[in-house]
């Protein structure tokens, strides 16, 4: 893997660039939730946005776990698919007005995707770099 360290470099660079971006999508949702009259096109488009980031963003890590055998990344690539899936049924459930938008909702959001960035991204970087 070390043959690849420059590849790897950028790889990592852009990996926190997106985590930058999706974290800033998710406080943009948690504003616009926490407004008096939260503006539910504005934040149905920025959920649209996240939905789209969220699976660009996995589908670049999957790739650089590539098809080695170990359990984390085993792990990771599950923690990826439940993400997802409470995203996209988060997404779904509030474009559908059956969600109400609410600053609690939009913290468990926030939990969601940082508690993955510090439980499985940064092992992702560590074993990588060798
Ligand atoms: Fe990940
Ligand atoms: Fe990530």
């Amino acid at each position: 893997m070390r043959a690849n360290g420059a590849d790897h470099g950028e790889a990592f660079a852009a990996i926190a660039a997106d985590h930058a971006h999706m974290l800033e999508l998710v406080d943009r949702i948690e504003v616009g939730m926490g407004e008096p009259e939260p503006d539910r096109g504005a934040i149905s488009a920025l959920l649209d946005a996240l939905v789209t980031s969220t699976r660009e963003h996995f589908a670049r890590e999957e790739a650089l776990m590539g098809d080695a055998p170990l359990e984390e990344f085993v792990q990771h690539r599950r923690d990826h698919h439940y993400l997802f899936k409470v995203l996209s049924d988060f997404a779904l459930a509030f474009q559908s007005g059956s969600l109400a938008a609410s600053v609690e909702v939009a913290f468990d959001l926030h939990n969601w995707l940082s508690f993955h960035i510090e439980r499985f991204d940064s092992r992702l970087h560590e074993i990588l770099q060798g």
